[in-house]
């Protein structure tokens, strides 16, 4: 026996010794109420669905980089995802390479060049309903981008250890063998059944005819499975200018929507330079227009770096308020400033100045909300000088891809493209259908987003890396929910930084929105206390008639010795997978 134990044994008492375990073990045993994060050592992707983060982490354990496997993981939600995941909508990929360059790919949808600023309006100014509008209907899609961006991922940025074949096959067999599905999509096929069925094909492969889908049962799509064939072998050209383009401007000519083979041929995804800020030191990496989402984060952030979060404490009412002021703020510039920056002048620079936030954080009083009629968008700027899915994969080489890409609504426009099994994206009501009225999201949007041919509109997503003090990756994420994106976006970095939550709380965690109008605060159920929410009221805050879930989100975090966590919202369903 060593000579300490030997002194241990002596000298403690049992009863002190047992004092001692029943004080640690509790500890021990407690974990935190949310779920801990998905632990592994080298690889990790958190999507919405289980099978697709798998499929992920076996092309990285066949070779393939993190930006192969977000191809494949993309390629698998269009299968498996069909609410969201698409070859049919577009999306923007942030790319982090482990020497630390940044790239980011704009594969946002374009209007065609039939589309016009007022498509959407009827001989009374009113905005059209239904069929033929900027949500349902074959009118309702831009030009998928999705294909040519993930094609250009692969080209430029891929392993070239695994062939483009290789990444579209666990797709194609998904969608040949089907799989079984989930209460959750039964559920959802369900539940869309009234406009799904206006569309006879969407009618036939999602709702059976009427013979709906339950639990358990076994999802086969042939035809995507027979286009997912054609796209293994041609590449994203068999959608651009093959067979699949063909069947597309056919089925949209047949039904009055303006999509052409000129108009698929056109598409091009685009190289933007990603956006970067920082908030309280650490650099925060995101996305650029078309998407609003990462301006209006950094705005918000820029904003919130002027009081002490940490202090005021999470979800306190003095919290609440001045991150509800700054969104509020930072949601009336998306209205006036944001757009494609390719056809209107959209002010970065001005809008993520940290001066600029200084000067609107000197508008907010700290216990006293302002009416959003009262907030002019750009007043203080110094004139001189509902579908999506967000996932994240990190390889073991340290290379993170942060993708979020959509149809828009769930099932898009509801149209599925006759014999190709694609349900088509209406992200033309992205765009200010009419500027000054509300679009899908209750957003208000300006004459810069208004629909001009060949323009994308504008986005809320906001795909996002940030970065250690000392450069290095520290964690990865992005959501679903359109505006909402942006507010779980930017909660989820706050509550990392400024409230040392992991990955997992930190998605979790309750949130709020406020997109300056309507003007109310949309919560969550269970999410503020009775009192924190009479202490806003007493602040001239309304709040939304009833509390909602809020966006759900997914991302990975590294932690300072390498271990990988991944997350996935415990609002809706997937899985972090990794080895
Ligand atoms: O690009 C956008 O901002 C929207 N089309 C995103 C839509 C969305 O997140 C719907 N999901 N629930």
């Amino acid at each position: 026996m060593h000579l300490s134990e030997f002194h241990l044994n002596r000298f403690l008492p049992s009863k002190f010794i047992l004092f001692f375990v029943f004080l640690l073990l509790p500890i021990a045993a407690v974990r935190a109420a949310w779920p801990e994060p998905v632990r592994a050592q080298r690889t990790m992707v958190a999507s919405q669905h289980e099978l697709a983060s798998k499929i992920g982490v076996e092309i990285m354990r066949k070779g393939g980089n993190a930006v192969d496997a977000a191809i494949a993981v993309g390629l698998a939600l269009a299968v498996v995802y069909p609410e969201a995941g698409n070859i049919g909508g577009g999306g923007f990929m942030l790319i982090r390479f482990n020497d630390g360059t940044i790239k980011a790919i704009d594969y946002r949808e374009m209007a065609p060049r039939a589309a016009s600023r007022n498509m959407f309006v009827n001989e009374k100014g009113e905005l059209i309903r239904d069929e033929g509008s900027s949500t349902v209907g074959y009118r309702a899609s831009g030009v998928p981008g999705t294909l040519a961006g993930f094609e250009l991922a692969f080209k430029k940025y891929g392993s070239r250890k695994i062939s483009w074949r290789e990444l579209v096959e666990p797709a194609r067999i998904l969608a040949r063998d089907g799989y079984i599905l989930s209460h959750r999509l039964a559920e959802l096929l369900y539940a869309y059944r009234e406009t799904l069925s206006k569309y006879p094909e969407s009618n036939r492969v999602f709702l059976r005819n009427g013979k709906f889908y339950k639990e358990g049962d076994r999802f086969f799509q042939p035809e995507l499975a027979e286009t997912l064939r054609r796209i293994g072998l041609f590449g994203a050209a068999e959608f651009y200018k093959g067979r699949t383009a063909r069947l597309i401007a056919a089925d949209m000519k047949a039904n009055g929507g303006l999509i052409t083979l000129e108009d698929l041929e056109a598409y091009r995804p685009i190289e933007r330079t990603p956006l970067r800020g920082t908030y309280r030191g650490y650099e925060i990496v995101t996305m650029p227009p078309p998407s609003s989402g990462g301006l209006v984060m950094l705005e918000v952030l820029n904003i919130l770096e002027g009081f002490n979060i940490r202090e005021l404490g999470y979800n306190s009412a003095a919290t609440l308020h001045v991150l509800v002021e700054s969104m509020r703020r930072a949601f009336a510039d998306r209205a006036e400033f944001m757009a494609d920056p390719d056809f209107a002048d959209v002010p970065v620079g001005k809008l993520v100045d940290k001066s600029y936030a200084d000067a609107l954080r000197r508008t907010i009083s700290v216990d006293k909300a302002t009416a959003s009629s009262k907030i002019r968008p750009g007043s203080q700027m110094i004139t001189e000088g509902n579908e999506t899915t967000h996932y994240t994969v990190i390889d073991a080489e340290g290379n993170v891809v942060s993708n979020t890409y959509t149809i828009n609504d769930l099932y898009g426009s509801r149209v599925t493209i006759k014999g190709t099994g694609i349900v088509m994206n209406d992200e033309m009501d992205d765009f200010a259908a009419r500027p000054g009225l509300p679009n899908l999201f209750g957003l208000i949007q300006g004459e810069r987003n208004k629909i001009e041919p060949g323009k994308r509109p504008l986005s809320s997503m906001t795909p996002t890396i940030v970065l250690r003090k000392d450069g290095s990756f520290w964690f990865a994420l992005g959501a679903r929910g359109g505006p909402r994106i942006i507010s779980a976006v930017l909660q989820a970095v706050i509550n990392v930084i400024d409230h040392d939550m992991n990955i997992q709380q930190a998605i979790d965690a309750p949130r709020l929105h406020h997109q300056w109008i309507p003007d109310e605060i949309a919560y969550e159920p269970y999410g503020l206390s009775p009192d924190t929410i009479s202490v806003l009221r007493g602040y001239g805050h309304i709040f939304a008639s009833r509390p909602v879930y809020l966006a759900s989100a997914t991302g990975i975090m590294v932690g300072s010795d390498g271990v990988r966590y991944g997350a996935i919202d415990s609002r809706s369903d997937g899985k972090a997978v990794g080895y």
